[in-house]
């Protein structure tokens, strides 16, 4: 089903799968994602009016901020990038690259749409590799006519000449078939593929001065360099691939690649800005930091819709949604300058995690911890078993040290896992026992000491 039509309820759902808790921050994006569906529905003389609901997520680290929006981004075909707000404030920044984060995202759409469309040709483009494969395997000969052609041509036909084509049409289906059942994967064949043009030098020297005059250096460079082709001997199915892969682009009409995917930024593009709380507050005296405030005066803009030139066209941004999220540990968002904090109209807060939501975290997401732990060893063997009570211990050691020492959330339990099970994982490919049982006895002993040292538990938990 395309996210467009999933409703709130079926979003918090999926959610649900990955991240335990803070409903309220997945209750308001469901919100968001489902409102951009409502505002392609109402008039569009209405829907130009309506502008995104951007959210701010403030919580402690480690409970689940990013990963709420990394999951969202997965679940949704939107377009989605993640920036930390804080890299503006860096040395080198000036204030219009935070416009980069525009031409990043149409980057990002343009590659997805780019799929998405070879994705739709793909069985075209293998039938015209395996074409393409069959010529190299038995170049055409010898008229490059086949016998339809020369049926067509109704002239009366040297009867020889059409016996070498028949046997010659009956060679190639033979090869094809040969091809199919995978006999020729063994052979060597030769082809010819554009070379891969190194450009990390130039790269480097990209600025977003030259990307602001509308130029891409990597294509003015393609150009003065023509794709050059090289020669290389590649086994059946290799090359196969390669030539689906070349067929397939030149199948996709990269105009309607790059229209769509600029309105697809245009209409659900979806901008994580990550500690958004780092651009808040006073600046710092001293240092060669771009001004806080600075920043947040160029994000304004943006944010409030503007429009921005990137390499593929103008793209609006009045319609893009923004999630920022933050610690706010020191400032809080009524910090901000008051006309971002405006374009910010929602608020979730984020609770920070305890015991009990440890044990569900170890345990219930698709991609829990104990989960790939489990499956890991499972690689070498070794069949893994956790008992309730050890995750219980766990989950409570990893609440500890948050307590005693400082507040990580659940990467605290990444941490805990990986200490617990060192030795395990050091042994494992060495082990007789092919059955390991953790159990709460178990947790004790590797954990205990650490805990009750406070200095060691600071270093290694
Ligand atoms: N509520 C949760 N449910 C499941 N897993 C969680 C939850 N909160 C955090 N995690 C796990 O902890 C890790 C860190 O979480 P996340 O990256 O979302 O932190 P954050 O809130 O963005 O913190 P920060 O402010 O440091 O960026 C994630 O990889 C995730 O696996
Ligand atoms: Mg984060």
């Amino acid at each position: 089903m395309s996210a467009d039509s999933l409703t709130p309820r079926m979003i918090v759902e999926r959610l649900d799968k990955y991240i335990i808790g803070q409903d309220e921050a997945k209750r308001a994006v469901a919100i968001a994602l489902r409102n951009r569906w409502r505002r392609q529905n109402v008039s569009q003389e209405l829907g130009e009016e309506i502008a995104p609901k951007n959210i701010i997520m403030i919580g402690p680290t480690g409970v689940g901020k990013t990963e709420i929006a990394r999951r969202l981004a997965k679940l949704d075909n939107s377009p989605f990038l993640k920036v930390e707000a804080s890299k503006f404030t860096e040395v080198g920044y000036v204030g219009r690259d935070v416009e980069s984060m525009i031409r990043d995202l149409v980057e990002l759409s343009v590659n997805m749409v780019k799929a998405e469309e070879q994705e739709k040709v793909k069985a075209k483009a293998a039938e015209l590799a395996e074409e393409r494969l069959l010529d190299i395997l038995l170049p055409p000969k010898p008229l490059e006519r086949t016998v339809g052609d020369l049926m067509a041509d109704q002239k009366t036909v040297d009867a020889n000449e059409e016996a070498t084509l028949r046997s010659h049409d009956t060679t190639r289906e033979k090869l094809r078939r040969f091809l199919k059942e995978g006999k020729l994967d063994h052979r060597q064949v030769e082809i010819e593929v554009a070379e891969s043009r190194p450009t990390p030098m130039i790269e480097i020297f990209s600025t977003a001065g030259v990307e602001d005059m509308g130029l891409n250096i990597k294509e003015l460079f393609g150009n003065i360099f023509p794709h050059k082709k090289k020669r290389t001997k590649v086994k059946v199915p290799e090359a196969l691939e390669i030539l689906t892969q070349e067929e397939a682009q030149r199948l996709v009409d990269m105009d309607k690649v790059t229209k769509t995917a600029v309105a697809r930024v245009e209409q659900s593009g979806i901008i994580f800005l990550d500690e958004i709380d780092k651009i808040v507050g006073s600046d710092s005296p001293h240092g060669p930091d771009v001004s806080r405030e600075g920043v947040q005066r160029d994000l304004l803009p943006i944010v409030e819709g503007s429009t921005v030139n990137t390499r593929y066209g103008m793209v609006k941004t009045d319609h893009i949604l923004f999630i920022a999220a933050g610690a706010f540990s020191f400032t809080k968002p009524s910090d901000l300058i008051p006309e971002l904090q405006g374009r910010f109209p929602i608020r979730v807060e984020l609770n920070s995690l305890g015991k009990e939501e440890f044990i569900r975290i170890l345990t219930e997401p698709r991609n829990a911890l104990v989960k790939q732990y489990i499956e890991m060893m499972a690689t070498e063997g070794v069949r893994l078993v956790f008992t309730d009570d050890a995750i219980a211990e766990i989950a409570e050691i990893a609440a500890l040290v948050n307590e005693r020492t400082e507040n990580i959330g659940a990467r605290r339990l990444y941490t805990v896992m990986e200490t617990l099970l060192e030795d395990i994982s050091f042994d494992a490919p060495d082990m007789e026992e092919k059955e390991i049982t953790i159990d709460a006895a178990y947790v004790r002993e590797k954990l205990m000491d650490i805990i009750e040292d406070e200095d060691l538990s600071r270093y290694i938990l």
